[in-house]
């Protein structure tokens, strides 16, 4: 291993050119999308997926019939066919086939330290001997983790421990209209704060507004707006218009921006957003499902330097366990929330679930959190995402390609196509059939470059991102690029 680590106490070296990726993003999506010459796709096809991924097919075709669309998780699909994972151990995946990836994917952003660390495995034997995945009672893991969490976290005095990011993301919420007494929640465009009605409103699609909340009656989403990512002036425009109209209860980001970074942020607009909800009487929440004890060990928010008064968690905390959320805050805001059924006086939101804070997933999230402390995982991976970020850029330039790659600690970019950038608002009305069309044949292009990584054995997030783990090291991210540069090398026009 020759990591060479600086302990910076943060993820993240230096911050992004913020405008210099927004220009490089606007420049790709300008110019004629490049995927893979296709004969060398249907070779991917053919000499990989058809011939050394039989059982991952077999297991694919057999589980359509009964699982919808053949996969629970939407980051299990990949084009041709989602591959079945049947070991994972640090930086490496093995399929059913025996074949052997590099973890980009890293458990959907869940595992910091990689798969399966023997230091949670050997803990996990002796919470399930003692007691149990759950007994819906108290157990001292639970306070350990809490109390873990209120150390790291500068905006965080309490904490609620939940099933999932999008618990969180509901009962923070909730928390802040009962808390404020006022009825709007600003987010930003594109912004994915998990699966639940409210805030799928202007989900992944900059000025998509409520365009694809299938399922979910307009009137649920009523109170819910979208401001674009980075436009401080619209954000106070919606402050000051929502006075009128049953006020602001809180504005949500995610403090690196929509999508893990994927539209970055400037770096004072966390610290702008502050501000206005400071003016203008809304909380600020902090989604930090995926920064948190990923930037820093303070999150994001230690990062920027800017508390905000609620932050959602999940993912990490669990270190790759179920029952991945968190909800905490500030002491005063934190009261307004019932402890089981009442709670003492006034209103309080109810938020819990039934294998919430299990002693299994704290006992996890607690070992994970305390070994990611001390291995400095966020400034390992983050380095390592630095240097995979590098090596990306650099073979972008040999090749001369419209690509453009950027990161913020271990969450890495890697556009080839630049849906990222698409946004309903920028296009006439009678544009948009044509402008759908190409973003679709965009998103297929992406779709093959992802399956080509596959076959070069890495696996990605949706071929676009990637989560590097504190159980890589240089040597697996030179050979990561090599495997990057084969498929670059594939590239029409190259
Ligand atoms: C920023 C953000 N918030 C919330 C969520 C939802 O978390 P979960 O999948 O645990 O419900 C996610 C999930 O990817 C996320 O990326």
């Amino acid at each position: 291993m020759s990591n060479d680590i600086d302990k910076t106490g943060f993820g993240i070296t230096e911050y992004h050119n913020t405008q210099e990726i927004y220009r490089e993003l606007k420049n790709l999506i300008t110019t004629p999308a490049r995927g893979l010459k296709p004969a060398e796709l249907k070779s991917y096809l053919t000499n990989y997926f058809e011939s050394k991924c039989k059982k991952s097919k077999a297991e694919f075709e057999k589980a359509s019939k009964i699982i919808p669309g053949g996969v629970q998780h939407n980051q299990a699909f990949s084009y041709p066919f989602p591959l079945t994972i049947t070991k994972a151990k640090g930086a490496h995946l093995v399929d059913i086939d025996g074949n052997e990836y590099i973890d980009f994917l890293a458990g959907g952003g869940t595992t910091l330290l990689g798969s399966s660390p023997d230091i949670v495995n050997e803990k996990a034997k002796e919470v399930i001997d003692n007691c149990g995945p759950c007994t819906c009672l108290h157990h001292e893991y639970e306070t350990l983790l809490a109390q873990f969490i209120v150390d790291k976290f500068p905006g965080i005095d309490k904490v609620r421990l939940l099933g999932s990011g999008t618990e969180a993301g509901m009962g923070a919420i909730r928390l802040a209209r009962v808390h404020t007494k006022k009825k709007n929640i600003i987010k930003l465009g594109a912004g994915f704060h998990g699966w639940s009605d409210q805030v799928s409103y202007a989900q992944r699609i900059a000025g998509i507004g409520g365009l694809e909340c299938h399922g979910i009656p307009r009137a649920v989403y009523k109170h819910t707006q979208e401001v674009y990512p980075n436009d401080v002036k619209a954000m106070e425009r919606m402050l000051k218009r929502n006075r009128y109209r049953g006020g602001t209860a809180a504005v949500i980001i995610e403090p690196m921006g929509p999508e893990s970074g994927t539209r970055p942020l400037d770096y004072d607009y966390p610290a702008k957003v502050r501000a206005l909800c400071d003016k203008y009487g809304a909380l600020l929440i902090f989604d930090e499902v995926v920064t948190g004890f990923r930037i820093a060990m303070g999150g994001a928010q230690e990062y920027f330097g800017v508390t905000p008064d609620i932050t959602t968690l999940g993912k990490v905390i669990a270190g790759g366990y179920p029952a991945a959320g968190a909800l905490g805050g500030k002491k005063e805001v934190m009261e307004s929330l019932a402890g089981g059924i009442g709670g003492k006086k006034g209103k309080k939101a109810h938020v819990g679930g039934t294998l919430a804070a299990n002693p299994l997933s704290s006992m996890a999230g607690y070992v994970t959190l305390k070994e990611i402390e001390r291995t400095n995982a966020c400034e390992v991976a983050g380095k390592l995402g630095d240097r995979l970020t590098k090596g990306l850029k650099q073979l972008i330039q040999k090749y001369n390609l419209p690509f453009v790659a950027y990161n913020q600690a271990s969450m890495v970019h890697l556009e080839t196509v630049g849906t990222v950038l698409f946004d309903i608002n920028l296009f006439k009305f009678w544009e948009l059939p044509g402008k759908i069309k190409e973003i679709h044949k965009r998103k297929d292009i992406m779709t093959h470059m992802g399956a080509a990584y596959m076959a070069e054995g890495l696996v990605t997030v949706g071929g676009s991102r990637m989560f590097t783990t504190a159980a890589m090291n240089n040597e697996i991210i030179d050979d990561a690029l090599t495997r990057f540069e084969r498929v670059f090398m594939k590239v029409e026009g190259v």
